[in-house]
């Protein structure tokens, strides 16, 4: 089976019903990935389908045949994607065990919304538990990365025109 990770392709031999999550982990050792409940209710193991926010531990690899898969190894080439500079600048995570899906999540969030206010990211959020209760830092950390993220598009069009 062919897949697209991270903008790489990839070739595994797997069952096609085989959970994306586990292909991931256990095939392409991209670990990043969690796995929490296997049952879509924790968030940990989020990562994107064509940008999109989707639970790995409950999609067959079939599934992501022909679409973009992302994970938290992808999410930026360098490691600075606003919202990770702002986990940091936020010191968000305590055990860290959910945070790559939060920040998956997140991310397509601010795809979706680039300005949510504090009701959109509840509801963005609401799928990925912490079970160390960071949701407060979480949600400051979004408005930070949502609010750079605009300065710097501001700053572009400024450059542009
Ligand atoms: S491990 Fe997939 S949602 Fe919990
Ligand atoms: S930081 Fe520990 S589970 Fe979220």
């Amino acid at each position: 089976m062919r897949l697209n990770v991270n903008n790489e392709e990839r070739n595994v031999a797997v069952a096609p019903d085989t959970p994306l999550l586990w292909v991931l982990r256990d095939h392409l050792d991209l670990t990043g990935t969690k796995f929490g409940c296997g049952a879509a209710l924790c968030g940990a193991c989020t990562v994107h389908l064509d940008g999109e926010a989707v639970r790995s531990c409950s999609v067959p690899v079939s599934a992501a045949v022909g679409r973009r898969i992302t994970t938290i190894e992808g999410l930026s080439a360098t490691g600075e994607h606003p919202l990770q500079l702002a986990w940091l600048q936020e010191d968000v995570p305590q055990c860290g065990y959910c945070q790559s899906g939060q920040l998956m999540s997140a991310a397509a969030l601010l795809r979706q919304n680039p300005a949510p206010g504090d009701d959109d990211i509840t509801n963005a959020m609401s799928g990925n538990i912490c079970r160390c209760g960071t949701y407060g830092r979480i949600r400051r950390a979004i408005h930070v990365a949502a609010a750079k993220m605009a300065g710097a598009k501001i700053a572009d069009q400024g450059e542009a025109s």
